[in-house]
């Protein structure tokens, strides 16, 4: 979603370098365009804004360049009117330049009750805040009066940056449901949407608590309230390292990240057992899990939620965070609601975790950003070591989820009986030596190029099936395929093929068939049975035992035979070859898997 950066510093320095800086450090969230604004030594605000990536707005800067001491930039992913330079931010008037990340949801309001004071220009519900902000400066308020009226009456999501046009020496800056980072520099501050997009200037970080806002000048930050109090806010060293973000040696952040997934399973895993003080202490007492979440780390939790009820024996539900939030759930006594997000910042999500808090559940949440709104609002936090997650379609994040989910379903197990000491070291130990069968797999993998390239990359539609565990494996394999890929693709229990989506099956439909060697395995066999009979084209995933399978081996398209599992982890080891699936048919069509159309890596929106 959209990302903003400000910098104010000393008169005579220029900020326009270090705004384009921060501005390409938050790409990763997704965006449609791009601007900056700066305030010009005749004390003018001066902008530039380009539709399409930072490289189009750094052109328009090269062919007319901007300099100044103090500025404020954007990236956009369009909500309200398409991606064009109108509409992209800054929003600005003569007085003011806005930029803003969120949704202004009383902004029809507000444009109809100021379109006689106003001239509007853009279809954004930002230039309402522009519009609010520079009528009350036309009607004598100060900057900070001005800012601090505005905000109550802005109703939605937001965090802003302001810049003033007769104020060289300072912008304004709030948060309401939206992250907003201050950064301390020496002689310089900064304002970003995370720690990553300030990790090039300084690690010295203050987070904005919700419904704050701020005065940020090149010495300080003088934060308030949502009701105007001075407060003061800590300042954090943050740990995100500006090194971390690179693709080393591989041409795609996806790629490097899906095959960084041992060494960060051997990472969470290993946390786990330090962070476990990061969990409630009465486990034992949970009579009940809501996990709730969005998209891939809704997907980790359906996976979760069959561990937990077989081996932990505690009923579990699992919530997309968007339906949750508008139904009225049920919640039993001594619920424990998980809440997962690589990000820490997903709207939906956040607002369950509000909702629960306020019933006065106990609330986990497991988190990749520990320094996110979620991290940092849920009761108890346990981090994934996953490290920054920069390709839009998740995929370290998500074995990191699973392998924290899995110890934690060990552990309630342990502590409520349903397994033996034994049993549980008997897992531990399978789980301790799963990122080297992650490695062998994943370097002996090219061959999956191949499958992608004969059997997928010219499929108008995929289907991917499996059973248990593998269920919500084929869910999240169709998410990455239709995600980085732009084929149409949909993941179903195997057994529900005959229910309906079997209708769907005709010559040379691409079946991907996630079969681990398991007690579903024949079953399995039956329902790819049923959809070769009717022309689908199977793309069969097992261990040998599986693949060596007299009708596998006579029918099936195409095989990707996987080291031999045991049986509850085998979700961590079958999400590779779909994730390279889906990588390699994105490449072999020519797209950018790492920032795909349409989406954000960080949804703030609902
Ligand atoms: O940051 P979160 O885990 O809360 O994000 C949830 C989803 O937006 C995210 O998993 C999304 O579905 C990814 N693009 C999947 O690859």
């Amino acid at each position: 979603m959209c990302g903003i950066v400000g910098v104010v510093s000393a008169k005579g320095k220029d900020i326009v370098g270090d705004l384009l800086t921060g501005l390409k450090r938050l790409e990763y969230r997704g965006y449609d365009s791009a601007g900056i604004a700066v305030i010009t030594n005749s004390g003018a605000i001066d902008t530039r804004k380009a539709k399409g990536k930072i490289s189009c707005l750094e052109e328009k800067l090269k062919a007319e360049p901007a300099k100044s001491n103090i500025g404020i930039a954007h990236t956009r992913w369009a909500t309200h009117g398409e991606p064009n330079e109108i509409n992209a931010h800054p929003q600005f008037s003569e007085l003011v330049a806005v930029v803003h990340n969120g949704i202004i949801e009383n902004y029809a309001a507000l444009k109809a009750e100021l379109a006689d004071r106003y001239v509007f220009k853009s279809q954004t519900d930002t230039e309402v805040i522009t519009a609010v902000i520079t009528v009350n400066l036309k009607e004598g308020m100060s900057p900070k009066a001005a800012v601090s009226s505005a905000l109550k009456r802005l109703k939605g999501a937001f965090a802003i940056e302001v810049l003033f046009a007769d104020h060289p020496d300072f912008l304004i800056c709030a948060r309401k449901g939206a992250p907003l980072a201050i950064g301390h520099g020496k002689g310089e501050m900064y304002v970003g949407s995370d720690s990553l997009a300030l990790c090039p200037f300084t690690n010295k970080i203050t987070y904005l608590e919700d419904g704050d806002w701020a005065i940020i000048t090149k010495d300080k930050a003088e934060i308030f309230t949502a009701d105007d109090k001075p407060v003061t806010r800590k300042i954090t060293t943050s740990t995100t390292d500006k090194n971390s973000v690179n693709k080393g040696f591989f041409d795609h952040y996806m790629q490097k990240e899906i095959f960084e997934q041992p060494k960060v399973i051997t990472d969470t895993f290993a946390n786990f057992k330090k962070a476990v003080k990061g969990l409630p202490s009465d486990l034992k007492s949970v009579s009940r899990i809501s996990i709730i979440a969005c998209g891939t780390s809704y997907h980790a939790g359906l996976i979760a939620k069959y561990w937990l009820e077989d081996l932990a024996r505690v009923p579990t539900d699992v919530d997309f965070a968007s339906e949750f939030r508008y139904r009225s759930p049920v919640i039993a006594d001594d619920t424990l609601a998980i809440l997962i997000s690589q990000s820490g910042e997903t709207a939906d999500t956040l607002a369950a975790l509000r909702y629960f808090k306020e019933q006065k559940v106990k609330t986990l949440a497991i988190v990749n950003v520990t320094e996110s709104t979620i991290a940092r609002e849920a009761d108890f936090m346990i981090n994934t070591l996953a490290g920054p997650e920069i390709a839009v379609a998740s995929t370290k994040a998500f074995t990191s989820q699973l392998i924290l989910l899995a110890a934690l379903t060990l552990k309630m197990a342990r502590e409520r009986d349903a397994i033996s000491a034994q049993k549980a070291e008997e897992i531990e130990q399978k789980i301790a030596d799963l990122p080297k069968v992650m490695q062998d797999f994943l370097s002996t993998s090219g061959y999956i190029k191949e499958i992608a390239k004969d059997k997928v990359l010219g499929a108008q539609s995929a289907l991917f099936i499996g059973r248990g565990t593998s269920y919500p494996i084929a869910l999240e394999g169709a998410l990455k395929l239709k995600e980085i890929s732009y084929i149409h693709a949909e993941g179903y229990a195997a057994g529900e093929m005959k229910h309906g989506p079997i209708a769907l099956v005709d010559n040379g439909l691409p079946i991907i068939v996630i079969a681990p060697f398991d007690k579903y395995f024949e079953k399995t066999l039956s329902n790819m049975q049923e959809t070769m009979a009717r022309g689908g084209e199977v793309i069969f995933i097992s261990s040998a035992k599986g693949v060596e399978t007299k009708v596998v081996k006579d029918f099936a398209k195409a095989v990707i035979t996987m080291p031999e599992i045991d049986d509850f982890l085998s979700p961590l080891l079958y999400a590779l070859p779909l994730q390279l699936l889906a990588y390699n048919t994105s490449l072999l069509r020519g797209f950018d898997m790492d920032q795909p159309r349409n989406l954000a890596k960080s949804v703030t929106v609902e």
